[in-house]
């Protein structure tokens, strides 16, 4: 099953894309994890990507095709994906429909996370993430040691308020036409209410994937 997030920054969607992608039992492609990771680990791709992710702004759509082209066919995505994240403009909505179409295989269903503006920054201003595992945490400090892996906890660059700013701008401006698109290509959409208990807002999404 291959399953897109849509939503703006700081829906849940690496959140509940972790969740969802346990209880299916396949993986969870982020773009926005890979390119971190990237950035760690000094290579040409991160260097390129991290003045526009630092900024809140997006990625050049070659890049980012680039790494939906080599996760999707890897032999770990045999039996799907969450992708989350990893479709933010019109040309990579394009270029995925391409590259499945490409593997035999198809986009089954897009959920689109919604969560008000207000909400939106609170959840970003108070969040930490793993610098390792990128776990994302509310209400704890950075420096704290992440449950999952032991990795510090770190805040992102991108989580201060003028790059939050252009990222709601950039979810506005590129990332929402893609949902008309999808619904002119005939994807089925679900809109989640992504607000409230984290186990209310899974069982949503897997009633929404019929399972
Ligand atoms: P990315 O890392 O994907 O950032 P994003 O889309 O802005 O999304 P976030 O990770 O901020 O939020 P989220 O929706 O995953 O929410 P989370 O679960 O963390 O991308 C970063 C950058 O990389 C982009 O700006 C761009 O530069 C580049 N990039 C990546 N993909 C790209 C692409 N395809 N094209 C071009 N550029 C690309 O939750 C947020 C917080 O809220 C956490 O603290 C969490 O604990 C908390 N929380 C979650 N759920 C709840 C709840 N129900 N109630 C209360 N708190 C909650």
């Amino acid at each position: 099953m291959i399953v897109v997030l849509l939503g703006p920054p700081g829906a849940g969607k690496g959140t509940q894309g972790e969740r969802i992608a346990e209880r299916l039992g396949i993986p969870k492609i982020a773009t926005g994890d890979v390119l971190r990771d990237a950035i760690r680990q000094g290579t040409q791709q991160g260097l390129a990507a991290k003045g526009y992710m630092d900024r809140g702004e997006l990625v050049p759509d070659s890049v980012i095709l680039g790494i939906m082209k080599d996760a999707l066919s890897s032999p770990t995505a045999a039996k799907g994906a969450i992708l989350d994240g990893v479709v933010r403009t019109v040309p990579q909505a394009e270029g995925l429909e391409r590259l499945v179409a490409e593997l035999g295989r198809k986009v089954d269903k897009v959920l689109l996370f919604d969560v008000d503006d207000d909400e939106l920054i609170r959840r970003l201003s108070g969040r930490t993430v793993c610098e390792k595992c990128q776990t994302p945490y509310r209400g704890l400090e950075p420096g704290t040691d992440c449950v999952k892996c032991g990795g510090k906890l770190v805040r992102r660059p991108d989580d201060e308020p003028d790059a939050v700013r252009t990222r709601l701008r950039v979810y506005r401006a590129q990332t929402k036409p893609v949902i008309k698109w999808a619904r002119d290509h005939g994807l089925e959409i679900a809109e989640i209410d992504a607000t409230g208990e984290l186990d209310a807002i899974t069982d949503r999404a897997m009633k929404a994937l019929g399972t």
